[in-house]
C-alpha cells in the first residue's frame, strides 16, 4: 500500500456508512488525515498510545510538542478533562463547533504523550462536516496536529498532504473533503489560570474572545525570553521552501525585488489587496483578512512547487483583525 491512500469526498455528500473504512482504520490504530475547516490534520485514536506514537513519526515531531484532541460534542470533551469551567462553556456555546482550541486539566487516562507531559489538554469540536460525521461515527477522541512535516506549511487541500507525507515511514488514510474554508489554525485558549489566555491566534479573534469573557491575555511570543508555554509556538514555523521576507510598504517589493534579482535570487511575491498578479511567482491576496488567510497557505504551498528563492511578503495592517495572519507570516520569516 503506497504510504498515502485517498477517499475522495471532496465533491461528494458521504452517505451513511461512508466512513466504515476510516472508522475501522483509526480504532485498528491506524493514521487518517481528514479535512477540518482550519486545515487537514493527521489524526490517530487518541486514547491509543501507540496509535498516537505514529503520529510524531509521521511528521518527524518531536515528543515535546502536544497534539490537539478533536471531539464530537462538549460531552466528549468533559469526558476528557477533570474540570470544566464556566468560561469553557462559555466559549463551547460561542464558538463550537468552531476554529477554538480550549487548554484544560487533562483527565488520568488522556495519555502524556497526547499533551507532551503536561498537565492539560487541548480540545476542539472541529466546524467541518465531514469531520464532524467521522468523529460522531467513530466515537473515540482523535488526537491531530497539522498534517505536515514538522515546521513546514500547514496543508488547506488534500494534495498538500499528499505531497507532504508521500515519503512518511507510516501509511495513512487520506480523506479529500476539498479546500479548508479558514486556512489558518485554531485560536488556543489556556483556561488553566486566573485570567484566560491566548497561547495561539487563530481562527477565532481576540475581540470575540474579549466580548464573551471578558478579559483575556494575550502571549507575546516574540518577547517572552524563557521557554515557551506552548511548545507549538516555535519561532521558525509554517515555513516555505523559499526565504520570506516581510515588507512594509508596497514600493519596498519593487525595489528590494531587483535588488534581490541582480544577486540571482529568483522573486516571488505576495501583495495584500490590490497589484499585479503574475502566477506563478506573484500574487495578490485579499484586502480583508478572512479572505487573505484562506489563501495564504495554499499560496505558499504553490511557490514550493516553483523555482522561487526569495518570497517577498507586503506586509498586511497592523490591526487585531489581522493578528493572526501575521503571527504565521512572522513565523514563516523569522531564521533562527
Ligand atoms: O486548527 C488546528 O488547531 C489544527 C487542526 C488539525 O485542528 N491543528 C493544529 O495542531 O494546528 P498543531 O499540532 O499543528 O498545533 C497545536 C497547537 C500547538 O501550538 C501546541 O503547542 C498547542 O496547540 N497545544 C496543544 N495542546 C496543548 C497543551 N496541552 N498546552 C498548551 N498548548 C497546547
Ligand atoms: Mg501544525
Amino acid at each position: 500500500m503506497a504510504p498515502v491512500h485517498l477517499l475522495d469526498f471532496s465533491s461528494t455528500i458521504p452517505e451513511a456508512r461512508a466512513f466504515d473504512e476510516a472508522v475501522a482504520h483509526l480504532r485498528a490504530g491506524g493514521l487518517l488525515a481528514f479535512p477540518t475547516e482550519t486545515v487537514y490534520g493527521l489524526g490517530a485514536h487518541a486514547l491509543d498510545e501507540a496509535a498516537v506514537a505514529g503520529i510524531f513519526r509521521a511528521k518527524g515531531r518531536p515528543a515535546s510538542n502536544p497534539l490537539i484532541v478533536h471531539v464530537a460534542s462538549v460531552e466528549a470533551a468533559q469526558a476528557l478533562v477533570t474540570t470544566w469551567p464556566a468560561a469553557a462553556q462559555r466559549l463551547a456555546d460561542a464558538f463550537w463547533p468552531g476554529p477554538l482550541t480550549l487548554v484544560l486539566p487533562k483527565a488520568s487516562h488522556v495519555p502524556d504523550l497526547v499533551t507532551a507531559g503536561l498537565p492539560a489538554v487541548g480540545i476542539r469540536v472541529p466546524g467541518h462536516p465531514l469531520a464532524l460525521a467521522l468523529l460522531r461515527q467513530a466515537g473515540v477522541p482523535v488526537a491531530a496536529p497539522s498534517a505536515n512535516r514538522y515546521m513546514d506549511v500547514s496543508p488547506t487541500e488534500a494534495s498538500h498532504v499528499q505531497r507532504a507525507l508521500a515519503t512518511s515511514p507510516e501509511s495513512i488514510l487520506l480523506l479529500d473533503g476539498g479546500a479548508c474554508e479558514v486556512g489558518l489554525e485554531s485560536t488556543v485558549i489556556d483556561l488553566t489560570g486566573e485570567l484566560p489566555r491566548v497561547l495561539r491566534p487563530g481562527g477565532i479573534g481576540i475581540v470575540r474572545l474579549r466580548d464573551c469573557l471578558g478579559e483575556v491575555a494575550e502571549l507575546d511570543a516574540q518577547a517572552s525570553p524563557g521557554p515557551l508555554p506552548s511548545p507549538g509556538l516555535a519561532r521558525r514555523h509554517y515555513a516555505p521552501r523559499a526565504a520570506l521576507r516581510l515588507l512594509a510598504q508596497p514600493e519596498e517589493l519593487v525595489r528590494v525585488g531587483a535588488a534581490c534579482e541582480a544577486q540571482g535570487e529568483v522573486v516571488a511575491s505576495i501583495r495584500c489587496g490590490s497589484g499585479d498578479s503574475r502566477p506563478p511567482l506573484h500574487h495578490v491576496l485579499p484586502g480583508e483578512p478572512e479572505g487573505y488567510a484562506r489563501l495564504l497557505y495554499a499560496t505558499l504551498h504553490a511557490l514550493n512547487q516553483t523555482d522561487a528563492t526569495i518570497i517577498l511578503v507586503q506586509a498586511p495592517p497592523q490591526t487585531a483583525a489581522w493578528s493572526a495572519v501575521q503571527d504565521r507570516l512572522r513565523r514563516a520569516a523569522t531564521t533562527l
